[in-house]
């Protein structure tokens, strides 16, 4: 004899258990990444929380002022004066993109397109490797 209930709520249990290792492992996720800031400077644009949550935003909005309205200058919040410029500025303190950009980056799983043009700042082991390669030539 059949009762649908049982075997239904029999194959909820089952999908439950079986895909446990999957769901269980979002609440406990990988450690995040430990992040090189990369400066010795102590505040960023703008705080460290607004960062955290709106670099994106504001780097659109950077790239918005210099390129259509041709506005190159930006008044942090604390009244602070910045060049709106990803290489210039944001990559000026942030020395270490692999280590920071990149690392939350894949960390987080986003791929920004930016450096297909943006040049990324070299790093000591990457000047160290563009050496030897040069050397060993
Ligand atoms: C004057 C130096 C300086 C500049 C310029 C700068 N930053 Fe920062 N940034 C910092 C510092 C220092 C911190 C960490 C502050 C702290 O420890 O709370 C930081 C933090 C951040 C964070 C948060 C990191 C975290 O731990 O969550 C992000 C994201 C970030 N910056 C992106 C950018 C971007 C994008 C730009 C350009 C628009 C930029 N920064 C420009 C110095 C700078
Ligand atoms: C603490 C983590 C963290 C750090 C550090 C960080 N980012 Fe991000 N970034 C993110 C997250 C999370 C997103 C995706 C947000 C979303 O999907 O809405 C993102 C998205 C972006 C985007 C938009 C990408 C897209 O395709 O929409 C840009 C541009 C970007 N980050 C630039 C930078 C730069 C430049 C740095 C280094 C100076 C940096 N980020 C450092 C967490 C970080
Ligand atoms: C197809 C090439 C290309 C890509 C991809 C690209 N940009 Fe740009 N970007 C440019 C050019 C060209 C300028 C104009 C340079 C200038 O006038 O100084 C510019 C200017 C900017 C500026 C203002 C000037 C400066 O020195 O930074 C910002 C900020 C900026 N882009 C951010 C971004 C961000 C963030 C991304 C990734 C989400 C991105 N760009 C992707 C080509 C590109």
């Amino acid at each position: 004899m059949y009762n649908s209930g049982k075997i239904i709520i029999g194959i909820i249990i089952f999908l439950v258990l079986a895909t446990f290792p999957f769901w269980f492992n979002r609440g406990v996720a990988q450690a995040p990444p430990k992040l090189e800031v990369g400066t010795q400077e102590k505040q960023c644009v703008e705080s460290t929380p607004f960062m955290k949550a709106n670099h994106m935003k504001l780097l659109v909005d950077w790239r918005d002022y210099v390129v259509r309205d041709g506005k190159r200058e930006y008044t942090s919040t604390t009244g602070k004066k910045f060049d709106m410029s990803l290489q210039n500025t944001c990559m000026k303190c942030h020395t270490q993109k692999t280590k920071f950009c990149d690392r939350c980056h894949d960390y987080v799983e986003v791929a920004p397109t930016c450096w297909d043009c943006h040049i990324a700042p070299v790093e000591p082991g990457q000047a160290q490797q563009a050496k030897a390669l040069r050397s060993s030539n």
